[in-house]
């Protein structure tokens, strides 16, 4: 596992991002496999700059993302579609028809999970991004989620819930139930880049390094994966020392 701590989130951000995009550039067919929240808003920003100024295209790149909240429509503000169309790819020249976001409205759930691994097992993600929650989760793979799990539905830790309230108007309206790839499917992209910034992120960044592996830290199952790179700020790192 290779740790790199930054003084800036800006930094950090350029640096993951030149990551992802020295792909795209030696590799336009890349398959990448993407994230929400936070932690990666600083790396879309930067793809975008790169776009516009260095006209990387993404034309050929198909995007997975990592997970979707069960009962939102796809148009809702909070829906995670919605994130990655506004944060990303309404930015960029990249083809819909290439971009896979789970269905959280789907009719069967069960059937939504089966299509996506499907997908999944046909195009090898090259690089997966990562954040982290506090929790240790991964995706949505809460504390509990075996290493060998794939695409499922999950009920949300209420920890998760609590800290994505502040995306939503109260913490009631925040859905209890998402669908997320499995973390053997995040163990199969050949590369993984895990973004981590603040002091809440320390303990699990903690049990991410230097932890047992264990289900109840899903993150510390990185520790099996050979080509895994942390991209910290001085908090997130801050009980690494
Ligand atoms: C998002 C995801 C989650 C987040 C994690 C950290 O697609 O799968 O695991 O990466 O909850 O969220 P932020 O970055 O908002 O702290």
């Amino acid at each position: 596992m290779e740790i790199k701590v930054f003084s800036s989130y800006k930094e950090l951000s350029s640096a993951c991002a030149k990551v992802i995009i020295d792909q795209v550039r030696n590799f336009p067919r890349s398959v990448l496999g993407l994230a929400t929240g936070s932690s990666p808003l600083g790396l879309y920003q930067e793809l975008i700059r790169d776009h516009d100024v260095n006209h990387t295209s993404y034309k050929e790149v198909k995007t997975f993302n990592l997970d979707e909240y069960v009962g939102l429509d796809k148009n809702h503000p909070q829906s995670y579609y919605t994130f990655m169309m506004e944060n990303l790819f309404n930015h960029i020249d990249i083809d819909l028809s290439n971009v896979h976001i789970p269905n959280g409205c789907a009719f069967d759930l069960e059937q939504e999970c089966a299509n996506y691994n499907q997908l999944l097992e046909k195009y090898h993600i090259d690089i997966q991004v990562l954040g982290i929650g506090a929790n240790g989760h991964i995706g949505f793979n809460e504390p509990g989620t075996p290493f060998d799990s794939t695409m499922h539905l999950v009920k949300l830790d209420e920890k998760t819930r609590r800290d994505n309230a502040r995306f939503f108007s109260s913490i009631a309206e925040v859905p209890e139930y998402a669908i997320t790839m499995g973390i053997k499917n995040i163990l199969s992209a050949k590369k993984i880049l895990l973004i981590a910034t603040g002091k809440n992120k320390s303990e699990a960044i903690f049990h991410l390094v230097k932890g047992t592996p264990t289900p109840e830290w899903p993150a510390t199952a990185l520790q099996y994966h050979d080509d895994v790179v942390l991209f910290l700020d001085e908090e997130a790192a801050s009980l690494l020392k």
